[in-house]
C-alpha cells in the first residue's frame, strides 16, 4: 500500500488525540483511505519536553521549515492555534502545494476568504471539520449531506465551558464564580475564560456555519454577543418557575434574505431536547426547507472527538471525494445578505426588575410595556420587604428596540430601583 506523509503542527491536546487514532485506528483508516498515513514531522516550541507518548527518534521539529521545504509531506494538519502564527503556516502550507487541515475557528473566522481563496489557487484542498463544535460533523452535514435544503435557521449549544458552567448553576445551585471555578480545576475552562464565558468562541463558530449555510461572507463583528458573565442563580430559579432552562445559544436565522445572528444566553423550555444538551455537551439544531428539523448532538472538545474531526478530514483529502472546484462553488456563489442591527431581532423575553413594594408599580410598568407595543404572557412578583420586592415578565414576541425603550422609561418611574436581567427566550418555532 502507498504511504503518504503528513505533518502536524502542534502536539498538544488535539494533536496527542490524532496521533493517537491514527495508531489505534491504523488498519480502519488503511482500508478507508487506501494509504498507509505515516506522520513524519511534528512542530513543536521544544522538542526536549518531557511528553506522555513516545515518538520515533527525529520527528519533533521546531523549524517550520522543515516541514514547508519536505516536498515530500503531501498533508499539513495546523493545530497550534492562535492566530497569525497559524494563518502564515497554512498560507505558506498551500504555496508549498500542501493540502491543510486545522482546528482553528479563529483563523477561518477572520481569513477564510484568504485561506478559500489560496487554496483554489494552489488547487490544494483544505479541510476545517474540527473548526466548530469539536467530533460533531457539522461542516459535512452542511456542505454535503443539507445541500438540497435552504436552510432557514441554526441554532446550537457550541460552547462546552459555558454550557457546563450553566448546567452546574441549573443541577447544583451553584453561582457562576463557583461553577466557573470547578470548571476550571477540571480543565473545562481556561485560566482567562475570557473566549469561552463572554461568547467570542461561539461567535466564530456560527460565523463560519452561517457563511456555509447562507451563502454569504459573515463577518463575526456583525454577530450579536452576549456572554454568561451576569447569569444569576436568581435568573435561573425563575427560569425554572417559568418552565425554561437557561442555554447559551448561538442563532443564525435567514428570512427575506436577511439574516439575523446572535449569540446570547437564553431561556430554553424545559422540554426541548436543547434544554437537556448538559455538561461540555454541545449540540446543533438545522432546521432547511426540505428536511425540517435536524439536530446533532456530541462532544465539542476533547482530543479523541476533536482528534476524529481531524483525522476524518485527512481520510477525505486521500480519498479526494470532494475536489477543489467544489470548495470553490461555495466560495463563489456567495450572495451579500444584510445582516439585521440587532434593535430589529424579535424575540419573546424574559425581564426581572428590583423594585420597592408601593401601589401603581405593577400598573406604571404593565401601562408602559403595552404603550411600547410589548405583550406581556406572565407575571410573577415577589416581595422579600418594602423597600425590595422582585417583578418578573415573560413578554410575546417583541422587538428589541421596543423592550429597549420599555425598559429606559421603566426606570424613570419613582419606585424602581433596578433593571436585574433581560433575558431572550427561543421557542424552535
Ligand atoms: N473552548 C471550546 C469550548 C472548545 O468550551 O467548547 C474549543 O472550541
Amino acid at each position: 500500500m502507498e504511504k503518504v506523509k503528513i505533518a502536524i503542527l502542534g502536539f498538544g491536546n488535539v494533536g496527542t488525540g490524532v496521533w493517537k487514532i491514527l495508531l489505534e485506528n491504523k488498519k480502519e483508516i488503511m482500508k478507508r483511505s487506501n494509504y498507509e498515513i505515516e506522520v513524519s514531522k511534528i512542530l513543536v516550541q521544544n522538542i526536549d519536553k518531557k511528553r506522555d507518548i513516545e515518538l520515533p527518534s527525529g520527528v519533533l521539529t521546531d523549524n517550520i521549515n522543515d516541514i514547508i521545504n519536505d516536498d515530500s509531506i503531501k498533508i499539513v494538519v495546523e493545530l497550534v492555534g492562535g492566530r497569525e502564527e497559524a494563518m502564515e503556516y497554512m498560507i505558506r502550507a498551500m504555496k508549498a502545494k500542501k493540502h491543510v487541515v486545522t482546528a482553528n475557528k479563529l483563523v477561518i473566522a477572520n481569513y477564510g476568504k484568504e485561506l478559500f481563496e489560496t487554496a483554489d489557487q494552489e488547487d490544494v484542498l483544505f479541510y476545517y471539520e474540527a473548526s466548530v463544535a469539536g467530533g460533531i460533523p457539522i461542516i459535512r452535514e452542511i456542505k454535503e449531506s443539507l445541500t438540497a435544503n435552504r436552510i432557514e435557521q441554526i441554532i446550537g449549544i457550541i460552547n462546552g465551558t459555558t454550557n457546563y458552567i450553566l448546567s452546574k448553576m441549573t443541577t447544583d445551585g451553584s453561582s457562576f464564580d463557583e461553577a466557573l471555578k470547578e470548571a476550571q480545576d477540571l480543565g473545562f475552562a481556561e485560566a482567562d475564560p475570557t473566549s469561552d464565558v463572554d461568547g467570542y468562541d461561539a461567535v466564530y463558530k456560527l460565523a463560519i456555519m452561517a457563511s456555509l449555510s447562507f451563502g454569504t461572507d459573515v463577518d463575526h463583528d456583525s454577530i450579536y454577543r452576549e456572554g454568561i458573565r451576569n447569569i444569576s442563580d436568581i435568573d435561573i430559579e425563575y427560569a425554572k418557575k417559568f418552565g425554561y432552562t437557561i442555554k447559551l445559544l448561538a442563532i443564525a436565522k435567514e428570512e427575506n434574505n436577511k439574516l439575523e445572528l446572535r449569540v446570547h444566553p437564553t431561556l430554553v423550555p424545559s422540554n426541548h431536547p436543547m434544554a437537556n444538551v448538559n455538561d461540555a455537551f454541545n449540540a446543533i439544531l438545522i432546521k432547511g426547507n426540505a428536511v425540517g428539523e435536524l439536530m446533532l448532538y456530541g462532544k465539542g472538545a476533547g482530543d479523541l472527538p476533536t482528534g476524529s474531526a481531524v483525522v476524518g478530514d485527512i481520510i477525505s483529502i486521500l480519498r479526494n471525494n470532494v475536489k477543489p472546484s467544489d470548495l470553490k462553488i461555495l466560495n463563489d456563489e456567495k450572495d451579500f445578505k444584510e445582516v439585521k442591527k440587532w434593535e430589529e431581532n424579535e424575540s419573546e423575553f424574559y425581564i426581572r426588575l428590583d423594585f420597592k413594594d408601593k401601589a401603581g408599580v405593577l400598573g406604571d410598568t404593565a401601562k408602559i410595556f403595552g404603550k411600547n407595543n410589548v405583550s406581556i404572557v406572565s407575571i410573577t412578583q415577589e416581595v422579600e420587604h418594602q423597600d425590595h420586592a422582585t417583578l418578573a415578565f415573560i413578554t410575546h414576541k417583541s422587538v428589541e428596540k421596543n423592550i429597549r425603550h420599555s425598559l429606559e422609561q421603566i426606570m424613570e418611574l419613582e419606585n424602581i430601583n433596578k433593571v436585574e436581567s433581560i433575558i431572550r427566550i427561543e421557542s424552535f418555532k
